[in-house]
């Protein structure tokens, strides 16, 4: 019992010791400075504003919400996306994942690609935006009805992503190279959903009416 006190009294008293010496500096400026320096490696692909390429299959990753670029980037550390033989573009982005060698370093990242301004892509692909509304209204309940995301339901922010993009990873989760590995909870929730949208056709849709989506700033 008196151990206890004193460990008590010694932390209160370190406590002040270290108030005493003035707060330091807000560690999220901090990151954000490592992670400006990590992501000159992951420009090559994702584009110096994180706008995405085409081309190099990488996504818009400016704005996306910090915590679920840090749960991908450590999804793909750990073989719990990317894993599947025929996934060219995830097998690409496993190992750039794999180079940033601490948890200190992914989570410094995701808050600098956090705060790029979100992309607003051109539309690449063609379908019916208004037979998409109607696909799109389960999806709310994750995605965020403005698709802005909800943290709560580990749902990212859609609006902003290439429709190429959205469309790839719906026929991913479908087929299985993402979302079907034992330990993903969330990518199996996001599976079952995928395979609620019968055809190609019905993910053209529900992905033209995800690119007139807007979301506020405040949805990050
Ligand atoms: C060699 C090209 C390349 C480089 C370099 C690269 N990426 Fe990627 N990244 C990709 C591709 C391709 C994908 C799409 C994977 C897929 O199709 O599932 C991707 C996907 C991602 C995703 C998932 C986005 C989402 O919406 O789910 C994140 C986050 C990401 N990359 C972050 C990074 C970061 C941070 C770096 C730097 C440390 C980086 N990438 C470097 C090619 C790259
Ligand atoms: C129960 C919640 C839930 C519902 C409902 C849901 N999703 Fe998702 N969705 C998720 C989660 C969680 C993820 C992230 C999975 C992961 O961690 O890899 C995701 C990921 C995605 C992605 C990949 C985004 C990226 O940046 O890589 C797309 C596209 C997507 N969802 C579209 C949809 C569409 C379209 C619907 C409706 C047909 C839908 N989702 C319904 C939870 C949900």
């Amino acid at each position: 019992m008196s151990f206890l006190r004193l460990g008590v009294f010694a932390a209160a008293a370190s406590a002040v010791a270290v108030a005493a010496l003035g707060p330091p500096p807000p560690a999220a400026a901090q990151d954000v400075a490592r992670g400006a320096a990590h992501y000159q490696l992951c420009a090559a692909c994702h584009g110096d504003q994180g706008a995405g390429s085409e081309p190099r299959g990488a996504p818009a990753i400016a704005g996306l919400p910090g915590w679920y670029v840090d749960a991908q980037l450590r999804k793909f550390r750990s073989g719990q996306r990317g894993y599947a033989p025929d996934d060219e573009t995830g097998l690409q982005m496993r190992p750039m994942a794999t180079a940033l060698r601490t948890d200190e370093d992914v989570a410094s990242v995701a808050a600098y690609v956090a705060r790029l301004p979100p992309a607003a892509p051109a539309p690449t692909l063609a379908g019916d935006a208004t037979r998409g509304q109607a696909l799109f209204a389960p999806c709310s309940a994750c995605h965020g009805p403005d698709g802005g995301g909800n943290e709560a339901l580990k749902g990212p922010r859609l609006a902003g992503q290439p429709d190429w993009y959205l469309l790839a990873q719906l026929v991913k989760f479908k087929s299985g190279a993402r979302g079907a590995h034992k330990d993903d909870a969330t990518g199996a929730q996001m599976r079952a959903m995928a395979s609620t949208l019968v055809d190609e056709r019905a993910m053209l849709d529900v992905v033209a009416y995800v690119r007139t989506l807007r979301a506020g700033e405040g949805a990050r």
